[in-house]
């Protein structure tokens, strides 16, 4: 959480660095600020509330200068608030940091430099930190970057941190252990991130920095250090991503925008590796962990939020698919639970930003304990990317709006090829089962445009029917189990509506309770081998006047006549359908929080990368 930007060159860094913050938003809006560096002063700005209103506040003053960094915060130590926003000053204000992550171990530094007399103004661990940093360097006599590598050392916890000091003219310190940080290298220039975007307009040549890296940053030089102060010679890549996929593109918001991409993102995970003609797969990064992959007595699954549904859906196509045993796993449960791992297991790791801080960890547990990982990720060069043995990229392109959606279909489009080549390769699967999948595969993409085609008003009309309910109940079986929940989070996510996702059956044993004739209940009702069960769940629901809502297939006139309100989707195997039924359930949310005039993009609480644990 939490997005840094940062910029030094000969260009003016206050613009550059208010649209680099703008672009990272989706990683936390509760405040904002800037540092600008001047020849005898730093200059701080910083506001509560989102980006425009440190731009409001902004307005007016002198904020000439060619050095700077920026922070968009998500709380994590202290309330949104102006004093507890980046950047902090240090304690004489010759320096000011940013900072994303958490300081572990800030109470006893903060302890130590109160006995020191030090004071502090905000509750946060940063400013505690950018004054220990300080009080080594004027104890030590030595250089920022010294001083830098001294501190973090003592650190324990999570961090990327950007400073600049009033002394140094034209240079910024940054470093980095858990939380992302790209640098961009432009002409006579360099920009600083938390992803790339923020430098996309003016580079496509840039540098992930490492753990325990630290980067000495002038408009001419990159120097990149470790913490035992030994040269590390940046690895430069070329970044293939252009401007106009992280903007809106005349939609109203980034997550209408990126719902409508889904005809093309499904089509971009299939892209170069379903074959409907010669009936093949190409995922390399199957094929290079074959053989641990064939050998293993069990897959796990890890994962948080979206990106945990779409592992639960594919542990139920694996299984089927596959014969194989397959765990799915919370992220942040896993790695606290001491679960036993060996060598032969293989992880499949699911994350859209590829920088969640639970599952990343989790990883690196797995990984001290043998296994093997198999990332599932959409953001490329991200590090859970780069820890993994093998992997997949979801190409969904970049997803701003803070709910996902392309990324959840993208990562549920590759897990199917996932399970079919793997169940191939195990000859789980018949040839003629194979293949009609394959092709039932292959026609998501023209389906997924029917629903956004000729659903989209009856969806608008459901959502304005229903936007004032407190309660929404979401029930699913089997495969669309998985879509009850993440319809749920969604709706809870968008429009701030209390929402459960339950197993269809299993809300007899409680939930049921809920139902009366204010409770609109989501049935996803999709024609499968369930169908009749559900039908009867419906009729429970109906008997105690529940509003039924249902997700059916086309030509489904039971369920028609069922509910009260029906969202159509084309019919699809059963294994394939998760991939069309969770459409509406997005729609439906956008639309509940459109009508609640909500900021769907930004939900209240939320950031898009949890980089905290
Ligand atoms: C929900 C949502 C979150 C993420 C979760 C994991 O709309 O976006 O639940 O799915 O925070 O994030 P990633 O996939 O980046 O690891």
């Amino acid at each position: 959480m939490c997005g840094i930007v940062g910029y030094v060159g000969s260009k003016q860094a206050y613009p550059i660095i208010i649209d680099g913050l703008k672009k990272l938003e989706y990683r936390g809006y509760d405040s904002a600020g800037v540092a600008l560096w001047s020849a005898n002063k730093i200059n701080v700005f910083k506001k509560e509330g989102k980006v425009a209103a440190l731009e409001e506040f902004v307005k007016n003053q002198d904020v000439t200068s060619t050095v700077g960094i920026g922070h968009t915060r998500w709380a994590t130590h202290g309330e949104p608030s102006d004093r507890n926003a980046h950047p902090h000053y240090s304690k004489s204000e010759n320096i000011a940091m940013i900072h994303n992550g958490i300081i572990e171990n800030y109470a006893s530094l903060k302890t130590e430099l109160i006995k020191k007399g030090y004071e502090f103004k905000s509750d946060t661990d940063s400013e505690v930190l950018v004054n220990f940093i300080e009080d080594i360097k004027l104890n030590n006599n030595c250089t920022l970057e010294e001083a830098v590598r001294i501190a973090l050392k003592r650190v324990t916890g999570a961090y990327v941190i950007l400073l600049i000091d009033k002394d140094l003219p034209d240079t910024i310190i940054a470093a980095r252990k858990g939380s992302p940080l790209v640098i961009g290298i432009g002409d006579h220039e360099h920009f600083l991130g938390s992803d790339a975007s923020p430098m996309l307009a003016y580079t496509k040549e840039v540098v992930y920095i490492n753990d325990y890296e630290l980067a000495i940053v002038k408009p001419d030089e990159l120097i990149l250090k470790n913490l035992g102060n030994e040269r590390v010679t940046p690895f430069v890549q070329k970044l293939d991503l252009d401007l106009a996929a992280i903007e809106k593109g005349g939609y109203d918001h980034f997550m209408l925008k990126e719902i409508f991409e889904q005809p093309q993102t499904i089509y971009d995970s299939f892209r170069g590796r379903l074959d409907v003609e010669h009936n093949t797969i190409a995922l390399s990064g199957l094929d290079s962990i074959k053989d641990k992959l064939m050998a293993a007595r069990r897959i796990i699954i890890v994962a948080c939020g979206t990106s945990w549904h779409a592992g639960l859906l594919a542990e139920y196509i694996i299984e089927e698919l596959c014969r194989v045993n397959v765990e799915v796993e919370y992220a942040s449960e896993f790695r606290y639970r001491n679960p036993i791992i060996t060598s032969e297991d293989v992880i499949i790791a699911i994350s859209q930003s590829g920088e969640t801080a639970d599952t990343l960890v989790a990883l690196e547990n797995a990984k001290k304990q043998g296994a093997t990982i198999f990332g599932l990720v959409n953001v490329v060069g991200s590090s859970i990317a780069r820890i993994s043995d093998a992997g997949a990229y979801t190409h969904a392109g970049p997803e701003i709006g803070v709910a996902s959606t392309k990324a959840f279909t993208a990562q549920l489009a590759v897990l199917q090829l996932f399970a079919l080549k793997l169940a191939k390769l195990k000859n789980t699967i018949s040839e003629d089962r194979y293949v009609h999948l394959l092709h039932e595969l292959n026609a998501v993409p023209e389906k997924v445009q029917w629903i956004l085609e000729n659903e989209l008003e009856n969806i608008k009309a459901i959502a304005i029917k229903y936007r004032d309910a407190n309660d929404f109940l979401y029930l699913g079986r089997g495969y669309n189990f998985p879509i009850a929940l993440e319809g749920a989070l969604k709706l809870k996510e968008i429009s701030y509506i209390h929402a459960e996702g339950y197993p269809a059956a299993e809300m007899k044993h409680g939930p049921i309770a809920l139902v009366d004739s204010t409770l609109p209940v989501v049935f996803i009702a999709t024609k499968d081998s369930y169908h009749e069960k559900i039908v009867s769940n419906m009729q429970e629901i109906k008997a105690r006047k529940g509003r039924l809502i249902a997700v059916a297939s086309a030509g489904d006139t039971i369920t028609l006549e069922l509910a009260e309100d029906t969202m159509i989707v084309p019919a699809a195997d059963e294994i394939i359908a998760p991939l069309l039924s969770v459409i509406p359930m997005q729609l439906l949310a956008y639309y509940i929080g459109i009508e609640r005039d909500l900021d769907v993009d930004k939900p209240r609480n939320l950031a898009k990368s949890v980089t905290v644990e």
